[in-house]
């Protein structure tokens, strides 16, 4: 069946940039110059989706201005490349806003999308997990999908100080990179981490997930978790993961969202010779 829907939720309070979420959406604000979100619908688009559902709460619609065509700027070609992009995006993608009421969580999030994926099994993008590299990482989970019917989700080694703030995994490889999973917790305790392999945001998930999700108690912080709702699907059609090759960063904090941006300057020629003599100023 064909994979042509993606979830992105942006709804989250983005309490770790207070006072600027206040004002502007978490997804809005910009790595370098491009915000979270464009990466996101970007890599929806690479996937050859055709809809994106972003789940907000009030007051972040500056994210639909955001994609609306503007020809009202005259600017120079150079900055016009991500105009351009996102016009390039509106002809091949289309974008429906549903919104989150009450933050309960990410399962709760993507339950309130039922209506809207009719059926089929679709894609999550978290714009916090910004992955960077040639390929699109929701796109080769989307083939792995469709070769072995069976959810997957995104994995990553991380640190072990960072699995209290993740989900985890318990898996073994049965290819190069991709995994079975047989167990998974959200935000485990350090000493009962199943491993170091955590959940990063992407997944392609079952229509059935939302029956699921429908009897998800409140877990971990009292929020619906879609980790809960995944591991009842281990059991039944099985759950893979997919530990991807490409640059990974949290841009859901304020370090991680400036290591990506200067990850993003360092491939911009003209700026990459500044800011390497302007890390050197720092040299012990
Ligand atoms: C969510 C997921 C978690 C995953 C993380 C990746 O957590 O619930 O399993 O590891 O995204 O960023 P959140 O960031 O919403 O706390």
């Amino acid at each position: 069946m064909a994979i042509t829907k993606v979830i992105i939720p942006v709804a989250g309070l983005g309490t770790r940039f207070l006072p600027v979420t206040k004002s502007i959406p978490k997804a809005m604000i910009p790595v370098l110059n491009i915000p979270s979100i464009h990466y996101a619908v970007k890599e929806a688009v690479k996937a050859d989706m055709t809809e994106v559902i972003i789940v907000m709460s009030k007051g972040q619609e500056g994210i639909v201005q955001y994609f609306e065509n503007s020809n009202e700027f005259k600017v120079n070609k150079k900055d016009s490349k991500t105009l351009n992009e996102i016009s390039y995006m509106n002809d091949k993608i289309s974008i429906h806003i549903i919104y989150q009421q009450i933050p309960k969580g990410l399962g709760d999030a993507i339950l309130q999308c039922k209506k809207n994926v009719n059926k089929t099994p679709f894609g999550v993008i978290l714009p916090d997990d910004l992955i960077l590299g040639k390929n699109s990482v929701i796109s080769e989970m989307k083939k792995i999908y469709l070769q072995k019917k069976s959810s997957i989700i995104a994995l990553k080694k991380v640190p072990r100080s960072q699995l209290p703030y993740l989900g985890v995994v318990d898996a073994y490889e049965i290819a190069k990179n991709i995994y079975q999973i047989s167990g998974m917790i959200e935000k485990p305790r350090l000493n009962n981490a199943p491993s170091d392999l955590a959940i990063i945001g992407r997944y392609i998930l079952p229509y059935d997930i939302f029956d699921i999700l429908e009897l998800t108690k409140p877990g971990i912080n009292n929020e619906i978790q879609l980790t809960d709702a995944i591991r009842s699907l281990i059991g039944e059609i099985g759950v893979l993961g997919y530990q991807f090759a490409e640059s990974h960063f949290d841009v859901g904090t304020p370090i991680g969202l400036l290591k990506a941006s200067i990850h993003e300057s360092m491939q911009i020629p003209e700026f990459a010779n500044e800011i390497k003599s302007f890390m050197s100023f720092f040299k012990d």
